[in-house]
Formats: structure tokens, sequence, C-alpha cells
């Protein structure tokens, strides 16, 4: 059992802390991962009543079609109930952080983790404020931060941030999170190639075709439609999500399996990826202009395919086709390695995780126990995250230029996305 820490979570109120967060800390408590002495504060910045922030997490829990679908027992919430406190505050406000260190202070906290689902223009204010109170940094345990992707919003802001982020912590502290990197399936992936030789030895240039990486959806921008607008699907999924599944599927086998070397194997690739302006495709689906929150002359891409190789012997001349979008015809997250040899079934990973289903670790619960436990394995250092702008810049560089093919919901997404692969005498594999 690890030791009791404190979890804080700047940004209590928000999608990510209420569709994510909190319901796999309720998975957590279910199955006595949280050590004894372990608390969580929820921060946002309305004052509230006592008793709150457990209103709140029973609202979460109990509201239909979020993340969990299994049964929440009374005495499993209860339990949780009683780690939660709550504290408002302004986050550029220096007196919030002796507010904070009070609290802290008061639960006897040893270990701390902040959590970071707030704005990114807040990290500057946030980690400045941690460091001058003195809770950047703890004699006798740990302290540790986890911030969502996006990770800034190009290869330069990300610089920035990791600059300004080195200014307050070491890069051990700091746990840069794509959940997709907490996902069982892909994990599988690493324990499926590298578990067996007769695998690996035909994933190569010899014996593949082509791969293919998709993560379509068959829903739309939802309620989240002013952060996605400014983003797109490219910088939405593209440049972290994708990537993680084409790491997987073709990293070379890590000396050992410590995190340095998993991740230098994955931010080899990345390095030897080439983005191909000519072979990239926008697309929109129609009336998504017409969604909450969406400027009504937007030409922000709700859909992207492409076409990439990996710069190395073992893939050269290897083409890779990446494809994400929404309102699609299918929700398909997956990635497939088609042989030469038709003889050879194509090797399909499905990476897409079974929410509902209990038995499976939910992304977020891998992620948190990871952190308690110090294992950065799976998460971005500074060269993966920069490696992955890099790649995706001169990428996002052509959408800014250009106007998304409008594409019919539920359709497989622009005709274009079809040509893109079909002039090469392949297609899409949708099911
Ligand atoms: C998020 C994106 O990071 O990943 C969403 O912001 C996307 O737009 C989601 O829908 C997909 O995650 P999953 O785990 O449902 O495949």
């Amino acid at each position: 059992m690890t030791q009791p820490f404190t979890l804080v979570i700047f940004g209590v109120t928000s999608n990510l802390a209420q569709k994510y967060l909190l319901p796999a800390l309720y998975d957590l408590e279910d199955k006595g991962l949280l050590p004894d002495g372990s608390h969580i504060i929820g921060i946002a910045r309305s004052p509230q009543k006592e008793g709150w922030i457990q209103e709140h997490l029973h609202q979460i829990l109990h509201k239909e079609n979020l993340h969990h679908k299994h049964e929440i027992k009374d005495q499993i919430k209860e339990l949780l109930f009683t780690r939660l406190h709550y504290l408002d505050g302004h986050l550029d406000n220096p007196d919030f952080y002796q507010k904070l260190k009070i609290k802290l202070d008061g639960l006897n906290s040893q270990n701390i983790i902040f959590y970071l689902a707030t704005y990114p223009d807040l990290y500057q204010p946030i980690f400045e404020n941690l460091k001058l109170s003195g809770l950047s940094n703890l004699a006798d345990g740990f302290v540790r931060l986890m911030i969502e992707k996006p990770f800034g919003s190009n290869l330069k802001t990300a610089k920035q941030l990791n600059k300004t982020l080195h200014q307050y912590f070491k890069e051990e502290q700091i746990y840069r999170l794509d959940h997709y990197l907490g996902k069982e399936a892909l994990r599988d992936i690493l324990s499926f190639r590298f578990g067996s030789s007769s695998v690996e030895s035909i994933i190569n240039k010899d014996h593949i075709d082509h791969i293919q990486v998709s993560a379509t959806e068959n829903f739309g921008v939802g309620e989240r439609g002013a952060f996605y607008d400014k983003v797109g699907a490219l910088k939405d999924v593209g440049q972290n999500h994708l990537l993680q599944m084409l790491t997987a599927a073709t990293m070379e086998k890590p000396i050992t399996f410590t995190n340095e070397e998993v991740t230098k194997e994955r931010v080899k690739i990345l390095k030897k990826l080439l983005p191909q302006k000519e072979n990239i495709i926008f697309g929109q689906y129609e009336d998504y202009t017409a969604e909450k929150n969406i400027s009504p002359d937007s030409l922000t891409e709700t859909f992207f395919a492409l076409k990439t190789f990996i710069n190395n012997d073992r893939y050269q001349n290897v083409p890779i086709y990446l494809r994400a979008g929404k309102k699609l015809a299918q929700t398909l997250t997956e990635v497939t390695i088609v042989f030469k040899d038709k003889k050879n079934q194509p090797l399909r990973y499905h990476v897409h995780s079974q929410r509902d289903n209990f038995l499976v670790q939910d992304p977020y619960e891998a992620l948190i126990l990871d952190a308690i436990r110090g294992d950065q394995t799976y998460f971005n250092d500074v060269q993966e995250v920069e490696a992955q702008w890099a790649f995706t810049d001169p990428l996002s560089a052509e959408s800014e230029k250009g106007i998304p093919v409008i594409y019919q919901p539920g359709s497989w997404g622009p005709q274009e996305a079809d040509e893109l692969i079909e002039q090469d005498g392949r297609h899409w594999i949708n099911f």
C-alpha cells in the first residue's frame, strides 16, 4: 500500500474533474486503493456552504450518462465524503495560497499532488504562488503536479511552458498527462509486442504494407464548443492521442521497462515522423457552426486525415495514415497494421476504453495511481511533448491557411480523405 497523500484539484467544477477525475477517485476508493489518511481538496472560485462538495460529488456520481455507469455504493461514497474538502479562492491571488497552506497543514499532508484542471492562463500564477508559499517542495514528502493536455498550443508555447515549469519544479515532479497513456488497451500493445518475439519479427518494412491509426467518434462537440473551437481535431487528439497510439505500435523494445527507457523509445519514433503538408485533409461536419459556443464563421476542423512516414530503417517507406474526427459513422479507436502478404490477417489493436465496465481499469485511475507511486513511464516528458508539437506545427499551419471540407454527420468524413488513401491503392478499414 502506498503512503497517504492529499490530492488538490484546481478546478473541481471543471468538465474534466466531473467527468473523469472524481468518478475515478470513487473507483479507487471502491477498490481500497486510497490509503487511510488520504484527502482530496477541491478548489473553485465560488464560496459554498458546508457540505457542498459532498453534494457535488453525489450529483456527479448519480448523473446519468456520465463517465461510469456501474452501481454506486453508499458505503463507498460515504467513505469518500470523509476525505473531501472544499476551498474557494482566486488562483491568481497570493492570499489564497496561505489559506491552502493552513488547510494542508491542518490535514497533516506529507505528500501532495496538485492536479491542474484549470485554464492554462492560470498556470503561471499557480506555479509562482505555490513556490512563494513554500508548497512547491516539502522537506519530508513529495509534491507532484499533474497537468492535463493540451500542453501549450504549439511548439513555441509548449517550450515556454516547460521553461516556466522548470523555474518552479523539477522534472521528476511534473506529470504531463495524456489519458491515452493510461488506457489499459494501449499499455497492452507493449505487452503483446514485446512479450512475443514472433509478432515482433514481422513488424517491419519487409512485411508491413501500411499502418492506419483511427480515432473516429460518432458524437459532436456537445458542451465543449468554447474549448474545441479554439483547438480543432488535429490539436485536440492528433498531436497527442493518435501519436501515442502510433508510438506504442511502432517503438523499439526498450532495453529495460523503466520510465527513461520507455519514454526514450517513444520519443525516437516521434522525432523520425515526417509531417507532409501536401498529404493532409481537414473537414468540418455540416452544421458545426450552429452548435453551442461555436463562432458562426468558424473554420475549425472537426476531422483530419493525413499520411506520414517514420524515417528510420525499420519502417522506411511504409505509409502511415492517421485520421480522427467527430460526428462520424462510428466510434473506432484503433491501430491497424496491414501486411503485404494478404494471407496474414491485419493486426488490429483496439484502444477503446469500456468506461461502463468496472473490471477494466479507467485511464484516470491508472494515471492517479502512477502519480502516487511516482512512476512517470506513462506521462510525457519535455522531449516527448516538444517532439509531438514539432510534428504537428507544420500541419496545423496548413489548417490555418485553408477552408475545411464540409462532410455529412454520420459519414466517414470528406471524400478527399478516402482519396488520400485510395490513390495509393488502399482503403480505410472501418469495421
Ligand atoms: C479528449 C478530447 O482528450 O479525448 C475529446 O479532448 C475526445 O475531444 C476524447 O472525445 C476521447 O477520449 P476517449 O477516452 O473517449 O477515447
